[in-house]
């Protein structure tokens, strides 16, 4: 084991017991949580709650009857909601390597099957490093439709394995959907070494550079930024240590690659006009594809180039749109701008800066 395995244990395991001993804003979200997910959250037992450590939101739409794993699951908040959403015919399994926080986790899954109205338990926690997935005997590989992680990989000091490991996990076609701290410039050594800064997600920040390269690397598409959070730090001492660097949460998702049947695909090569056209449940008026592409059910056809296209027609979600092949360059609409910044970020930042897009 690492040190710095040991020292995030120490960490999550003894020195913090609930969200308020947290020393910075770091692992607290503060997005917007949508009306069904507050419901769920009403069921969830206080002390599940109060141990949450999350900087974002990963319950990415049509969950039900999924396999979906969660990366460094804590004390299992979102294991529960995502136990909720999954059904009684989904399954969710958490991932956790420090003991006193699995413990938590599992003393209350009786407490929430009940909750559910579920006539088993459909969640299951693990111990385990999210960098040794494949050495767990007791989870395939090729086995989940989603992977989620809430403010985990940041403090990971292999953060290429993790993705390797993800995407060995994953079905073909499946999602890995998670938030994460992300620096916008590599966070001195010295910074690196302490522990405090460390272990409240700040000084293992994720470049944006680095996921783009290492998730390519592994096979996965590239990846695309579905929402971001400013972070603010709120501690004068740590503040001072980290100077000008700025933190932010930000959700990506991720989908491993599918061979797509030829007859569907092969007119893709100049993107297509997509159409939001079956409603996915709780995404009744509109399905957020990225920061900047959201479609409107049953609105005007949207236009994705060839990779955005390709994603989402090896996803779960193809069922529920329609795509319409560009078959000539002068019928790709001139509102492609929100495609064209996505990919313009993307390439610029996986050149050589870790900058996050409009924060350097
Ligand atoms: C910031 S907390 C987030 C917990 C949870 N996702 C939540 O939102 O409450 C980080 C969690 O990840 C776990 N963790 C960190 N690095 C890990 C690793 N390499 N393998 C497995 N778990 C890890 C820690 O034990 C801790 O429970």
């Amino acid at each position: 084991m690492t040190n710095v395995h040991e020292d995030v244990q120490n960490y999550y395991g003894q020195q913090l017991q609930q969200t308020t001993d947290l020393k910075t804003d770091a692992c607290c979200s503060k997005a917007d949580v949508p009306s069904f997910i507050k419901d769920i959250l009403k069921k969830i037992h206080p002390e599940v709650v109060a141990k949450y450590y999350g900087c974002g939101l990963v319950f990415p739409p049509k969950l039900e009857g999924c396999r979906v794993l969660d990366l460094g699951s804590g004390a299992g908040r979102d294991v529960y909601i995502l136990s909720s959403l999954v059904g009684a015919q989904g399954y969710v399994v958490g991932v956790d390597m420090t003991k006193e926080q699995l413990d938590v986790a599992n003393r209350f899954i009786d407490y929430h099957t009940k909750a559910f109205g579920f006539e088993k338990a459909n969640v299951e926690f693990r111990l385990g490093k999210i960098e040794q997935l494949t050495d767990d005997s007791g989870m395939k590989t090729n086995s989940f439709d989603v992977i989620v992680s809430n403010c985990v990989v940041n403090l990971s000091p292999d953060k290429k394995k993790v993705l390797q490991q993800v995407y060995e996990m994953l079905k073909p076609g499946g999602e890995f959907y998670f938030s994460d701290v992300y620096a916008d410039r590599p966070v001195p050594e010295d910074l690196r070494q302490n522990k405090i800064l460390w272990g409240e997600c700040l000084s293992g920040a994720i470049c944006e550079s680095d996921l783009i390269s290492g998730a390519l690397a592994v096979g996965f598409t590239r990846p695309i930024l579905v929402a971001t959070d400013p972070i603010g730090i709120n501690n004068v001492e740590l503040q001072k240590l980290l100077g000008d660097i700025k933190f932010t949460s930000c959700t990506y998702r991720l989908f491993k690659s599918k061979s797509i049947d030829k007859s569907t695909n092969s007119d893709d090569k100049l993107g297509a006009l997509v159409t939001y056209q079956t409603s996915i449940v709780h995404y009744e008026n509109e399905f957020q594809f990225n920061e900047s592409i959201t479609f409107k059910l049953h609105g005007e056809p949207q236009y994705l180039n060839a990779e955005l296209v390709k994603m989402l027609r090896m996803s779960r979600y193809s069922d529920n749109f329609k795509f319409e092949p560009i078959t000539d360059e002068k019928q790709i609409p001139n509102t492609t701008n929100q495609v064209s910044n996505q990919q313009k970020s993307n390439d610029q930042s996986s050149s050589s800066c870790c900058c996050r897009p409009g924060t350097c």
